[in-house]
């Protein structure tokens, strides 16, 4: 069997700020295959986005390794990071951010191709109608485009260079219901087509019961249960999920949250 397209092993992740030690992450252990959708929840400072930022290799960690497709790329350096820019792609919650509001969406979306020196080839327009996003938008600037239009065009972005796994923190956080839920769509159409691995962290447990083939719940740094949704949401082992799976909102009559309904 071919190995995961994303392991982590027994990562531990400790900052220091203030002369004080936080420790974001103890000894978690998760792996990712081809076509999964691992779904990190817990509450605010439990480490997710930690994981994320490790888990793309953003950051390194001080304990464990971190492997894609089996190669240990834990401490590698920029350099060597590089090529594994194409393999990786983190997606973070805030589009603003991450789109310069000087660039169209059209060179927003083509600038990883032009910093690998990639060949264009109406890059662009394949992109945008990968995610969704019109044609006519591709010429305007980050302003004039809606939440949900500027995140199809930082997920266009993150496939640029046909990435097989997406880390997604929070990706649908900073949208309204609607626009989270058709982003979420997107990207379960996008894993059916291109066979990537999902790993997406939200403290949305809607979002998690929706989209993951696979939950982790994580507390103070740790994972500490995790499993399939229907298991680990229905029948939650560990009190902090139960406690976690309690906090979720009623559900509002009719659709739920604007979540749309899923038989699987
Ligand atoms: N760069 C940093 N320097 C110092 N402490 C940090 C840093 N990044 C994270 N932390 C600390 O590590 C812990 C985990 O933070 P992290 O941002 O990973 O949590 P989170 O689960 O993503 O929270 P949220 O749901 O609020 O986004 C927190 O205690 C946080 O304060
Ligand atoms: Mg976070």
């Amino acid at each position: 069997m071919s190995p995961p397209l994303l392991s982590l092993e027994r990562i531990g992740r400790t900052y220091r700020a203030g002369g004080r030690h936080v420790r974001a992450l103890e000894e978690v252990s998760l792996s990712l295959h081809a076509g999964a959708r691992l779904v990190l929840v817990g509450e605010s400072g439990s480490g997710k986005s930690t994981l994320a930022r490790v888990a793309a290799r953003h950051e390194a960690p001080d304990q464990g390794r971190v492997l894609y497709e089996g190669v240990d790329v834990t401490h590698a350096s920029q350099a060597e990071l590089r090529p594994w820019r194409r393999f990786v792609q983190l997606v973070l919650q805030d589009p603003d951010l991450a789109i310069d509001p000087r660039y169209t969406l059209r060179a927003a979306i083509r600038e990883p191709l032009v910093v690998q020196g990639w060949p264009d080839d109406g890059a662009g327009a394949r992109l945008a109608a990968l995610v969704g996003l019109s044609p006519a938008l591709l010429d305007a600037y980050p302003h004039q485009a809606s939440g949900g239009q500027k995140q199809r065009a930082v997920l266009a972005r993150a496939l640029a260079l046909s990435p097989r796994v997406l880390v997604l923190d929070e990706p649908t956080a900073a949208l309204d219901a609607s626009a989270a839920a058709h982003v979420l769509e997107l990207l379960l159409e996008l894993q059916d087509r291109l066979r990537i691995g999902l790993l997406l962290v939200t403290h949305d447990l809607r979002v998690a019961r929706f989209f993951a083939t696979e939950v982790a719940v994580l507390h103070q740094g740790r994972v500490v249960e995790g499993g399939p949704p229907a298991r680990v949401l229905d029948d939650p082992q560990h009190p902090i999920t139960r406690a976690l799976v309690d906090a979720v909102p009623p559900a509002p009559a009719g659709r739920a949250a604007a979540l749309p309904e899923r038989d699987e």
